[in-house]
């Protein structure tokens, strides 16, 4: 039985994307696209993977860390275009294709005195690659963590890279501290709170699951793990959960 899925025409494209490096983007690129991979393996064992993450980084995070996954382990294939055009549009034309999900490099305004409704991407290479990618994109998400330097640079991403595009965004609160993030007599979690009220304030959509901070994440590149190889109990457990909530969101937002 073919899943509902299998009658869209074409893959979906979900995109990390967030001015600022350290955010999260490439661990979310990885882990989602681990889950995805879990849920929709292929067909035959010799048929190519549905799931594909693509890195436009040129640093190449998603690539080293792919790379030390054993072969048998990764549900999903992996492309580094390194700026290279065309290779993204391939793969979502692909029928065997039906979700891509891209990590992407930070980026730099071009220039900061441009007018304010200068597109700030610029004409350079990576400003091309970008491009390309988020004419593709179904669902941008904006990773945004409780440090506040990541905040100004979602907000700049969303407001003249992806609003002006007209693409659909949500964001994503990562690396949340919860376990020093103590609840109210109200149950509320001020931290939490606070980064949710700041998405509210600006109308922003953002994913009811917050990605909590845990070592395993961090460690998780060096050991060659993705999310559905974290042990299935205690941290690695709740660790594991809050990717695969994430992964159900971005789903229903497909
Ligand atoms: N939820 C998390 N918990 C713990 N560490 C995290 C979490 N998310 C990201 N990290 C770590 O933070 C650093 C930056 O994340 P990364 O995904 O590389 O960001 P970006 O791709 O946006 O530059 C990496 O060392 C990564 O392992
Ligand atoms: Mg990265």
């Amino acid at each position: 039985m073919p899943s509902s899925t299998d009658t869209s025409d074409r893959a979906k494209v979900v995109t990390l994307f967030q001015q600022k490096g350290g955010s999260g983007k490439s661990t979310l690129a990885v882990n989602l696209a681990a889950v995805s991979g879990q849920n929709n393996p292929p067909h035959n064992a010799d048929d190519p993977c549905p799931v594909v993450a693509a890195g436009i980084d040129r640093q190449g995070s998603l690539e080293d860390w792919a790379a030390r996954v054993p072969e048998e382990r990764l549900p999903f294939d992996y492309v580094v275009t390194k700026g290279r055009l065309g290779e993204i549009p391939d793969l979502v034309a692909d029928p065997a294709v039906k979700r891509v999900f891209v990590d992407t490099p930070g980026f730099v305004e071009t220039d900061p005195d441009a007018p304010m409704d200068a597109d700030p991407l610029g004409s350079g290479p990576t400003a091309k690659a970008l491009e390309e990618v988020l004419d593709l994109t179904d669902l941008a998400l904006v990773p945004l963590t409780p440090e506040w330097l990541t905040h100004r640079p979602a907000e700049f991403t969303i407001e003249r890279v992806l609003k002006p595009r007209k693409v659909n965004f949500l964001v994503v609160i990562n690396m949340w501290d919860s376990g020093n993030d103590r609840a109210r007599e109200d149950g509320t979690r001020p931290e939490l709170e606070k980064l949710r009220d700041w998405c509210r304030k600006r109308d922003y959509p953002f994913a009811a699951v917050a990605i909590r901070r845990y070592k395993v994440h961090s460690k998780a590149p060096e050991d060659g793990l993705t999310v559905i190889q974290y042990p299935e109990s205690g941290t690695s457990l709740r660790a594991r959960e809050d990717f695969y909530k994430l992964a159900l969101t971005v789903e229903q937002a497909l």
